[in-house]
């Protein structure tokens, strides 16, 4: 099977709703239709900016997929400064980011807690992106595989075959994002590739072969070609380069199959 790559931009805390406008228009004025035609991108905004970039993509008819960084995964309640994925729904979003390492790290995101969201960000019909990564320190003690398998394992526990085939994983390295680190092509590739034997095991193989996995991590023009050449390895997550319409644009065209 054949999956279609998707390349996502994870602006963080970056772009007011105007500078996320302009970007925007930016980057499809940028983009040739072909391009669009043969690889999925995503954009993830702050909050703030998604109803003015739902509200440009659909008024010029862009070929880009809304996307949120993260949600709760309750629709209602008292969650002082937690977004619904039912809000987010309504807005046509399509992707959410769960469990980044961002998140993870520094707001205290558990296993347990990324797959509730999972099961929430399924239930409103959009498609999570899990994310899961290892540290430096799990890195050179040989953990790597423990850790991304770990989460994997958690974070679909209790989804069927047919939902873990629709959703999208991102293997990200905590020491690669933006460090200017990157995985070595060959690195993504065996840990994208164990990710999706661990899904052969938990569900089945044809559910491993439709599931895509991205790699994050200081992804730029200069090497999107090699890692996404890579079989396992279906589209990148993009944080920094995303912020640059043109080099975002490269990016996204160094892709293409
Ligand atoms: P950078 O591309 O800036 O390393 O960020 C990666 C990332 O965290 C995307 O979610």
């Amino acid at each position: 099977m054949t999956r279609r790559p998707l390349i996502s931009g994870n602006w963080k805390m970056n772009n007011n709703h105007y500078e996320a406008i302009q970007s925007v228009q930016k980057l499809h004025y940028l983009l040739p239709k072909e391009t669009l035609e043969e690889v999925d991108v995503s954009i993830h905004p702050p909050f703030t900016d998604l109803r003015s970039v739902q509200t440009v993509i659909e008024v010029d008819e862009m070929e880009f997929a809304l996307g949120a960084q993260h949600c709760h995964w309750e629709d209602s309640g008292a969650f002082t400064g937690e977004v619904s994925p039912a809000f987010l729904e309504k807005l046509n979003v399509a992707y959410v980011v769960a469990g980044h390492s961002e998140r993870r790290e520094l707001f205290g995101e558990t296993d347990e807690m990324v797959n509730r969201k999972i099961v929430a960000i399924q239930n409103h019909q959009m498609v999570p992106i899990m994310c899961v990564g290892e540290t430096l320190d799990e890195r050179e003690a040989g953990n790597t595989e423990t850790k991304v398998l770990g989460q994997v394992v958690a974070g679909l526990d209790g989804r069927s075959n047919e939902q873990i085939a629709s959703l999208v994983i991102a293997y990200e390295p905590i020491w690669a994002i933006g460090t200017g680190k990157t995985a070595t092509a060959e690195d993504a590739q065996t840990v994208c590739a164990a990710i999706r034997g661990k899904v052969a095991e938990i569900a089945d193989s044809a559910t491993a072969e439709a599931v895509r996995i991205q790699y994050g991590g200081s992804v730029k023009a200069a090497n999107a070609t090699e890692l996404m050449g890579q079989p396992d390895v279906d589209g990148a997550l993009v944080g920094g380069a995303s912020l640059d319409p043109d080099e975002f644009a490269r990016l996204i065209q160094f892709s293409t199959p």
